[in-house]
């Protein structure tokens, strides 16, 4: 239960002072997609051409943020809402740092993804839909987690027997069944400059 007694403490330094400092914008480049669609592959090729040009980031990625932050969450629609509210939290303290923040989760529900959207603002929150179908991913099955979901060993899966709502106007499209992953990367740099975030 929340207390009543919390008081915002403001800082001296400001998000716009550690923008100046790192000379570059911060935002969300929020990947969404199909388990095995390269959401986590993407935001890694993504972070090392943004590393190499000088640009201060950091990648939140799901399996990795389910070993720790959000361990005691399943996925069930509400822990899947609290996993994303709580990344949406983490995001925003780091859009605060002047941190270019990639996160890759499936995030399947779309008024969780709008959450997000409206806890940060429009202008950070940078929607990358990480088209892929679903034969092209359960082909791919890289931890084969769809052969144990199709054999009823897991529950839930996305895809599956859980839903996955696409993006209706996102940022950008990239097609991971479709183009290499070069050009993905190359279609949300573009993208990036062309918008002014990385100045
Ligand atoms: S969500 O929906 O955004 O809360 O999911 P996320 O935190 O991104 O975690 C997805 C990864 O967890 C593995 N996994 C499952 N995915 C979907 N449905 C079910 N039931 C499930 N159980 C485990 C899976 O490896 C996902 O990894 P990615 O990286 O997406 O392939």
């Amino acid at each position: 239960m929340r207390s009543n007694h919390i008081v915002w403490h403001p800082a001296h330094i400001t998000k716009e002072d550690r923008r100046r400092l790192n000379g570059h914008k911060s935002a969300i480049l929020w990947f969404t997609g199909f388990s095995g669609a390269g959401k986590s592959t993407l935001s890694v090729a993504v972070e090392k051409e943004l590393h190499h040009r000088g640009i201060r980031t950091y990648v939140l990625d799901g399996d990795n943020i389910r070993h720790g932050l959000n361990r005691n969450l399943g996925f069930s629609a509400e822990d899947r809402q609290e996993n994303i509210r709580r990344i949406g939290e983490v995001s925003k303290l780091f859009i605060d740092a002047g941190i270019m923040t990639l996160t890759a989760f499936i995030s399947p529900y779309r008024k969780d993804r709008e959450m997000v959207r409206r806890l940060v603002g429009p202008d950070e929150f940078v929607e990358i839909y990480v088209k892929c179908s679903l034969e092209e991913c359960e082909k791919r099955d890289p931890k084969g987690l769809y052969k144990k979901a199709r054999k009823g060993e897991i529950k839930g899966f996305t895809g599956i027997d859980a839903p996955y709502e696409a993006p209706i106007n996102p940022e950008l499209i990239v097609e991971t069944d479709k183009e290499s992953l070069q050009q993905s990367v190359a279609k949300i740099l573009y993208f990036l400059e062309e918008k002014g975030y990385l100045n």
